[in-house]
C-alpha cells in the first residue's frame, strides 16, 4: 500500500490541468465517492494494526495534497463572475464592521421600555396630508404652527405637507377604529427652521397614545414616571407644568430634575435644575370626534417627545447638528452602546 501511494503521490504531483473539465475529471477520478481515495480508505482497512498509524497519515496526506491541487489550479480557470469576492456574505451580522447611530440606539431603548408596558410600535407617512398632521388634531386654520415658516408644504391645495410631528401618526390609528389603542409612533419629521446647535430642518420624535376606558391624568404620570425612572434612573424627578397643545385637554410639559448635576444647576439646565423632555395630555375630546371615538365612552392620553433632546441629555452632547454629519470620530464613540 505504502508504494501504491507513493505512486499517486508523483503520479498527481505533476499533474497539470488544461482545462476546467480536465481538472473537474482530476477530482472525479481521485476525490469522488467512488475515486482513487475512496478504494484505497476501503484497502486501508486490511491494513496491519502496527501499520495502522503510518499508512492513515500518508493516505491522508495524499488526499490533502490532491485537494490543494485542485484549489491551487482552480483559480487559472475562474472567470469574474464566479471568482471569490471579499465579502463573506456567511458571516454573523455582528461580526460585521460599523455600529448604530447614537439616535437609533435611544429609539429602540425608549420603544423597549414603552413595548414592555404593553404598547406596540405604529407608523405612519412622511408626506402627510393637512387633515392627519392639522385638522385632524384641532389646530385651528389660522394656528402659527401652519404658516410657511414652520411647514414644509409639498403641494397647497389640496395641502399635502411634510409632517412637523408624529402626531399624525395618532389619527391613522384612530381611524382604524379598533379600540382600546396603546401605541408608540417613532419617526421623522420636518420643519422649516434655520440649522443651529439647537434645531435642525430634520429630526425625530416619538409619539405616544393610549386610549380606553377611564383613562386618567394619574395613568398618564405614572406611565412617564416608569418610563424616565428606567431611562434616566431611579431617583430622577419629574415635575408637570401646564401648557397647551391643541389636542389634548388638558395639556402639560414634562421636566425632569437635570440628569448632569443632579438638580444642582449647570450649563445644561440654565441652572434651574429641570430640563423639559415631553409634552403631554388628555386627549381633547375633537380628535376623538373626528375618528368617530366617543369621547363619552373612551378617554386617553398623548404624550410626544424629540429623541434628539432625550440622547443629547443621555450623552452629554451639546450640539444637535452632529447626530447629522456622519463625523466618524463622533458615530465610533457608539460603537459599544
Ligand atoms: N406634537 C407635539 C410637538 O411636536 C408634541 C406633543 C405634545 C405630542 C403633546 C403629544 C402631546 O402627543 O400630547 O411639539
Amino acid at each position: 500500500m505504502k508504494e501504491k501511494i507513493e505512486k499517486i503521490l508523483a503520479e498527481v504531483k505533476s499533474f497539470q490541468a488544461d482545462s476546467k473539465e480536465a481538472l473537474e475529471q482530476f477530482r472525479i477520478q481521485y476525490l469522488s465517492k467512488k475515486g482513487t481515495i475512496t478504494e484505497l480508505f476501503t484497502e486501508f482497512k486490511q491494513v496491519a494494526p502496527e501499520m495502522r498509524k503510518e499508512m492513515g497519515m500518508r493516505l491522508n496526506e495524499l488526499k490533502n495534497t490532491i485537494q490543494d491541487i485542485i484549489d491551487e489550479q482552480q483559480a487559472k480557470f475562474e472567470t469574474k463572475s464566479d471568482a471569490k469576492t471579499d465579502l463573506d456574505l456567511s458571516l454573523p451580522v455582528d461580526a460585521m464592521n460599523g455600529s448604530r447611530h447614537p439616535l437609533s440606539i435611544v429609539r429602540n431603548e425608549i420603544n423597549d421600555i414603552f413595548k414592555r408596558l404593553g404598547f406596540v410600535v405604529a407608523e405612519g407617512p412622511e408626506v402627510e396630508d393637512d387633515f392627519h398632521v392639522f385638522s385632524a388634531l384641532n389646530f385651528p386654520p389660522d394656528h402659527p404652527a401652519r404658516d410657511m415658516q414652520d411647514t414644509f408644504f409639498v403641494t397647497k391645495s389640496p395641502d399635502v405637507v411634510l409632517r412637523t410631528h408624529t402626531s399624525s401618526v395618532q389619527v391613522r390609528v384612530m381611524e382604524q377604529g379598533k379600540l382600546p389603542i396603546r401605541i408608540i409612533a417613532p419617526g421623522r419629521v420636518f420643519r422649516n427652521e434655520a440649522i443651529s446647535a439647537r434645531a435642525h430642518c430634520i429630526f425625530h420624535q416619538i409619539e405616544g397614545l393610549y386610549i380606553d376606558k377611564n383613562v386618567s391624568f394619574a395613568d398618564l404620570k405614572q406611565t412617564l414616571y416608569h418610563f424616565v425612572q428606567e431611562y434616566f434612573g431611579e431617583g430622577t424627578k419629574v415635575r408637570f407644568r401646564p401648557s397647551y397643545f391643541p389636542f389634548t385637554e388638558t395639556s402639560a410639559e414634562m421636566d425632569i430634575s437635570c440628569n448632569i448635576c443632579g438638580g444642582a444647576g449647570c450649563n445644561i439646565c440654565k441652572h434651574t435644575g429641570w430640563v423639559e423632555i415631553l409634552g403631554c395630555g388628555i386627549c381633547d375630546p375633537n380628535i376623538l370626534k373626528a375618528c368617530n371615538i366617543d369621547p363619552e365612552e373612551y378617554t386617553g392620553f398623548a404624550f410626544g417627545m424629540g429623541i434628539e433632546r432625550i440622547a443629547m441629555l443621555k450623552y452629554q452632547i451639546n450640539d444637535l447638528r452632529m447626530f447629522f454629519e456622519n463625523d466618524l470620530r463622533f458615530l465610533k464613540q457608539f460603537e459599544n452602546a
